[in-house]
């Protein structure tokens, strides 16, 4: 029954998208000079501006009889519930405990998790301080200098993205390095330059049996005992993990052990003790106002009605375009350096969740499900990709994200900055006619040939969407609500496209055949017969290669 509302709510979009093609979102802003007081909301901290889009009123209404007819406030209402949200793996998705700094009980299964959870956030949270106060010592007594996060996907993105997102608030004398991939440069590189005597290696891995993690931590663990001596490992190692069992056989002693749930998935842990190496390079009461951040907006999304509430809108407007005009792509552009690592952040929340192509019932999705997200720092960006953005056929809506004041930096350079982000917001959505550009080489004294030539190449067709995410300084409260925003985000997408945002089998086989490819490349004796003719082809090249 609700698919079928579904489907007519989308056909009635569709019926209005047909009606609205004509209007350029310039035409909208001068028809309706109070456009951006109306579609725009105020959060705490953070003004989402949603005018600069093909959307007019009937737009949003038609976009949330969407939203009501796939039962968004239901699946929301199950969500917070702690219900199997997450169908293929029976588990809740209940990382918004997390970050529960309330006294209300939250719940996973039935069970009120509030009491583990808060005290596995004070044992890491203390932890966390006695290594920034240089109580917990290295194994000569001295203080960490330096903090070595092993993780990859969500046990990487995340504390990496925030860590560099919150730079300035991390204490001077700790260094704070990340290191993901199996590549032995990424941490051969760092290891050449790193004091092992005073580094403290954080081993992030939900599962505790991720290839690059294991792989990584081994070396890690051989270059110390070598080093400073098999017994320096306890006091030179931590780790998190859901599966405390299988991080005992490592050495690393039991109070240097936090944990997690099954029901936080990799993508939602920078909530938890994932969050360790951050909550170390900040200290425990900035990574409170960060967790208070995501609160923020889970509040916001519980409570704020649809039309007003800013995941839900953001959701309905990745819909629109994905949906109803076909649009495969979303930019997030950061003009904040410190945000670098937010698009690949983001690529992980969306296209991990949302890069599926069956729906809940086992068939076939019947919608586009996620696009694919990209992005980079502005202004970097505008001379790279962005000429694709304002003049490519494809048309790109971007999020752009950006701090009304500084983050320490010098204040002129903000203030170009922050011109250039409004300059690109608006460039994309008024673009240059024809006519105008003819005016203006004719300005130039360029003959008329000359202007017949070059003026089609300098037309910007404009029209393009974008959301703008002003806040006031990006701090860690400010993170914790910009993260939340998108997870919410994601998750009604995944309600209106009728997927699991929780799973990820998509990953699965690639690491099965990279654990059968790995001993024979390992191997170099052994026959390729049993692969298809490229992968044979390529060994059999590599094998010729390295051994010149
Ligand atoms: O391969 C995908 C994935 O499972 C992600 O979902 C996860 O964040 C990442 O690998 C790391 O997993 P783990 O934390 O178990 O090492």
């Amino acid at each position: 029954m609700v698919r079928g509302e579904v489907a007519r709510a989308l056909a009635a979009l569709a019926a209005h998208r047909v009606e609205i093609e004509g209007q350029s979102i310039s035409d909208l802003f001068r028809d309706d000079p109070q456009r951006f007081e109306r579609f725009h909301i105020e959060l705490d901290d953070i003004l989402f501006d949603f005018s600069k889009h093909r959307l007019t009123e009937t737009t949003l209404r038609l976009l949330l009889d969407l939203a009501r007819a796939a039962d968004v406030e239901a699946r929301r209402a199950a969500l917070f519930a702690g219900e199997p949200v997450n169908t293929t793996e029976h588990r809740p998705a209940m990382h918004m405990a997390l970050r529960n700094l309330t006294d209300r009980p939250m719940y996973a299964g039935g069970q009120d998790v509030m009491p583990e959870v808060l005290a596995e956030r004070l044992r890491m949270e203390a932890f966390a301080e006695a290594v920034r106060k240089g109580e917990a010592k290295a194994a000569n007594g001295a203080r960490f200098t330096d903090i070595v996060n092993f993780g990859i996907g969500g046990s990487d993105l995340g504390p990496a993205m925030a860590a560099r997102a919150l730079a300035p608030f991390v204490a001077d004398h700790l260094s704070l390095h990340f290191v993901a991939n199996v590549d032995g440069a990424d941490l051969g590189d760092l290891l050449k330059r790193l004091p092992l005597e005073t580094t403290l290696f954080v081993v992030c891995s939900k599962t505790f049996t991720t290839l690059e993690t294991m792989t990584n931590a081994a070396t890690a663990r051989r270059r110390v005992a070598e080093a400073l001596g098999e017994e320096a490992v306890a006091d030179h190692f931590c780790a998190v993990s859901t599966h405390l069992d299988k991080i005992a056989a490592f050495g690393i002693r039991s109070d240097r052990i936090f944990g997690f749930w099954d029901w936080v998935g990799g993508r939602y842990s920078i909530w938890s003790s994932i969050g360790l190496t951050l909550a170390i390079g900040i200290g425990a009461e900035k990574f409170e106002k960060f967790l208070l951040g995501g609160q923020d907006i889970d509040a916001h999304f519980t409570s704020a009605p649809l039309d007003r509430n800013a995941p839900v809108l953001m959701a309905l407007l990745g819909v629109w375009y994905r949906n109803l005009w076909g649009f495969a792509t979303h930019a997030v552009i950061p003009y904040d350096q410190r945000m670098a690592r937010f698009p690949a952040y983001l690529q992980q929340l969306e296209m991990e969740s949302n890069g599926k192509s069956v729906d809940l019932s086992g068939g076939s999705a019947s919608l586009a499900t996620a696009p694919v997200i990209f992005g980079e720092p502005g202004t970097n960006c505008q001379h790279a990709f962005f000429q694709l953005l304002h003049q490519g056929t494809d048309i790109v809506p971007v999020d752009f994200l950006v701090a009304a004041q500084p983050s320490g930096a010098d204040l002129e350079h903000h203030q170009l900055l922050f011109a250039n982000c409004l300059a690109q917001s608006q460039a994309l959505m008024q673009g240059r006619s024809l006519a105008e550009v003819v005016g203006r080489l004719e300005a130039e004294n360029m003959s008329p040939e000359a202007i017949a030539a070059l003026a089609p190449h300098k037309v910007f067709a404009g029209n393009r969407p974008s959301s703008t995410f002003l806040y006031k300084r990006l701090s860690p409260r400010v993170l914790g609500q910009l993260i939340a925003l998108y997870e919410h985000k994601v998750f009604v997408q995944g309600v209106i496209w009728n997927i699991n945002s929780f799973d990820q089998w998509g990953v699965e086989l690639g690491k099965e055949l990279a654990g059968k490819l790995a001993p024979i490349i390992a191997d170099r004796e052994s026959s390729t017969e049993a692969f298809d003719p490229s992968t044979a082809g390529l060994i059999a090249a590599a094998r010729r290669r390295s051994k010149n």
